[in-house]
This record gives C-alpha cells, structure tokens and sequence, in this order.
C-alpha cells in the first residue's frame, strides 16, 4: 500500500453506554484489549503510519499503542472533533485519511483494502463504508438522493418520525486530506448531543458537490461495541472466528459453543479440544493432543505432541513434554514437566510463597502419585516417584530413580539398606 495514506483510529471516548470506570477500548475481547484489534487490522491492511486519538483515562491505553502516533483530544466533544485533533500532526500531508472507530474491532484487513481501492478508484472526497442492518437502533442512517447519491448521514436521535432507513454508516471512512478538515472546522455543535459529530462532514461536502461514495460491507463485521451486550456478542464472534481457523489447521474442536480460546494461541494437527475447556493467550498446544474437558491453560503455557490434560487440570507459565499426563485435579503453576510424566489426580504445586513465585522442575519419566504436594522451588528428579499423599518441601529436591513418601517427602529407601 502506497506511502499517502494514514490510518486514524478514533479512540478517546469514554464510552458512557458500558457503565464501566475504565475506557471502553481497554476492556478485553477475548483476552486482548478491544484497541489492539483496530491498530492491528489496520498494519496488516499495509498502513505503516497510524495515528490514535486518545482522551479518557488515556494512559490506560499507552501500553498497546507501540508502534503508532498518539494525538490526545483534549475535550471530548464528539468524533468530529476527534478527527480535527489530528491535523496539526499532518502539516503539508495530502493524501487518503482511513479512519477507524475504535470500537468496531471485528472489521478485517480485507475490507479495508476494498475500501480505500474504492476510495481511489471513484476519486471521492469520502468513502463511507455502509452495510444494511435487519435491526439499525443506534447506528447513523445514511440519506441518499433519488438518484442514489449520499447525502448526509444522519444520527439516530435526530431522525425525523417515519424515518426507516436500514443502511448504516460503520464508522469507518476514507477522507481526503487535507479537504476534510476544511469541512470539519465547519461542522456546527450537534444540537441533542453537544457534541461535533464527524459524520456531518458527508452533509457539508454534499451540498458542496464533492463526491461521496459508499462501499457495503458485511453487516457482523461492522458490529459497533458500545454497551456490553455489544461486547458479549462481538466475544462470541470473534471467538468463533478464532475456532474456526484453528479447526481449519486440522484441529478438532468438539463443541465450539462451549470452548474459550483466545487470540494468538497455537494448536497442532489432530489434537483434540473437549468442551468447557479455556486456552488464554500465548498458549502453543502440540500435535496429537486430548486437551479437556474442563481444562484451563493459561498464558505462555507450551505444551509439546502427544499430551493428554484432562478435566480440571490448570496450568500457568509452564511447560509439558511429549506423552507426558495429567488427567485429573491438578494445578501446575512455573512448572516444566519432562517427557513422559504420569501426573496423579489431584497433584498440586505450590509455586507462590506470599511474595514470590518459585519454579518447579519435574524430569522425564517421573511418576508423581495421586495427591502430592510439590513446594516450590524444588526439583523432581529423572524417574523419581512420589507417594499417595507426599508433601515435598521446598528445596528438598528428589534424586533421579529415588522414592519419596510421607509428610514430610522423604526418601523411602529399599528394606535392609
Ligand atoms: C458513530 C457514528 C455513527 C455510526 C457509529 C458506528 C458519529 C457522530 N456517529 O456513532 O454514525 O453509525 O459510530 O459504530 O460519529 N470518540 C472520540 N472522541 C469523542 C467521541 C468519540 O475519539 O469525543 C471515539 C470513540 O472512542 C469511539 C468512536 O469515536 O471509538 C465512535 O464514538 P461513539 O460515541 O461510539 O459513536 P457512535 O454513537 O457509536
Ligand atoms: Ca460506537
């Protein structure tokens, strides 16, 4: 994609309608914040240079916008304010403006791309990206002429009585820079709202005769997150989404309404996901695998081929080794499992003393029996064993083909010696 476009995503709302004390685009959509879906849609439709609006409780949102320009809308006063917050960072730029509400997150790298060879290909002053809607409440109308053209966007509350249109306006445009923000320091304070509403810049150049053109997009990918019913039903999508393509690789998920996966995890060929099972982010998942149900895997988890983790079993920032089990009740938290562990029901690691967190190391071939208590840090060795019930304190590392028992763990050694 040529070096003339800009890609802008309005992100300073604070998003009254979720009721919520944080920004609306700093809550998590399926394990990552509703911001960096748009910013990274917007790099991988080939923008190099994005700029993002922020305002409300902004620093809450710093941490996911490497990589972009920030530009704060001091007062927020409506998406056309927001838009013209962005032009002193633009001096002598002409080109494409691509701009994204941020919270319109299920949008794809493909219809970008359909949008802005839209926006070149009819020249236009804008291109609004539309879609027709069964149920339109909340979503700006797009008026057009008898002769199709648009001619004006115009926001639900101040729709006229009898007023029943079902194309929507996205909220997400090409404009052209610098002409659009010639028009957005015309745009008059919304009378209802009190607020500069963007979307009267259609109107503006309408009547000016600039062109305007639409293209439609498909209406679930262009979902508006602004209460938490929307973010419930943008989760379900996107999670859906996400199984998808991960069943697409060869992966056999049982019962996708009743699994959680989230972004960014791996899974390989011919593993087997059981239902009620959640896999968070940065998770990698081997080939071969029975996974669930009612598993919990937590973050940079890597699991090798070949394992099975069955009901009840949670792990957080461990890892497994090939044909290594643990079938039933167990938690492992900082632990690195060899190849071929048996871990017992019920097993579980004491990796947080209060103030830290310690590592847990169980070796190849080590048999870790039903029950055992494993405090961290501490070490099992190759092909150790322990008991039914053991409780192995920390540092009391078992020696590699050793037995341990008993609370206190200790070393059962052979009879007679
Ligand atoms: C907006 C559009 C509407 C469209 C809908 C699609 C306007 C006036 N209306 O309505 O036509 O159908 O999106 O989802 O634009 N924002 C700022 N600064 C502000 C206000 C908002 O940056 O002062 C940001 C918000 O963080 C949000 C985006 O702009 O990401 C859209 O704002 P929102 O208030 O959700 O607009 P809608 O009412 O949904
Ligand atoms: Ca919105």
């Amino acid at each position: 994609m040529s070096e003339e476009v800009r890609g802008i995503v309005l992100a300073a709302g604070k998003g009254e309608r979720m009721k919520s004390c944080w920004p609306k685009l700093s809550h998590p959509l399926c394990g990552r914040p509703i911001i960096c879906y748009p910013i990274e849609i917007l790099k991988k439709a080939g923008i190099k240079k994005i700029i993002v609006v922020v305002g409300y409780k902004k620093e809450l949102l710093f941490p996911y916008l490497k990589g972009t320009q920030i530009v704060v809308q001091k007062k927020l006063s409506g998406t056309g304010d927001a838009l013209l917050a962005v032009e002193p960072s633009l001096p002598n730029f002409r080109g494409t403006l691509l701009v994204v509400s941020g919270d319109v997150p299920l949008i794809r790298e493909e219809t970008l791309r359909k949008l802005l060879k839209e926006h070149r290909r009819t020249n236009a002053f804008a291109t609004i990206l539309v879609t027709v809607m069964e149920n339109p409440s909340g979503y700006g109308r797009i008026f057009r002429s008898e002769d199709k053209q648009v001619i004006k966007i115009c926001e639900e509350t101040d729709l006229k009585e009898g007023e029943k249109i079902r194309e929507v306006n996205s909220g997400i445009y090409c404009f052209q820079s610098p002409l659009v923000f010639g028009y957005l320091k015309k745009i008059k304070l919304n009378p209802h709202k009190k607020e500069y509403y963007l979307t009267d810049v259609i109107a503006l150049g309408a009547e000016r005769g600039e062109r305007i053109s639409t293209f439609f997009a498909d209406s679930q990918e262009v979902l508006g997150i602004n209460t938490r019913e929307d973010l419930s039903r943008a989760e379900k999508i996107m999670r859906m989404r996400i199984m998808n393509e991960i069943m697409g690789k060869g992966v056999t998920i049982v019962d996708p309404e009743n699994t959680y996966i989230e972004e960014g995890v791996k899974i390989g060929q011919d593993t087997i996901i059981f239902p009620f099972t959640i896999i968070e982010r940065e998770v990698s998942i081997g080939k071969n695998c029975r996974i669930g149900p009612f598993c919990r895997i937590r973050e940079k988890t890597v699991i090798a081929d070949n394992v099975e983790l069955g009901n009840f079993v949670e792990l957080v920032r461990s890892k497994v080794g090939e044909f290594s089990k643990a079938k039933h009740l167990t938690y492992l938290g900082d632990t690195s499992v060899g190849r071929e562990v048996n871990i017992g029901a019920g097993t579980v690691v004491a990796n947080f003393d209060g103030k830290k967190k310690h590592k847990t190391v169980i070796a190849e071939k080590a048999f870790i029996g039903t029950g055992t208590i494993l405090i961290a840090p501490v070490k099992v060795g190759r092909e150790a064993i322990t008991g039914a019930g053991a409780v192995v304190t920390k540092n009391s590392d078992v020696p590699p083909g050793k037995t341990v028992v008993g609370v206190p763990a200790r070393i059962l050694n052979k009879i007679g010696s």
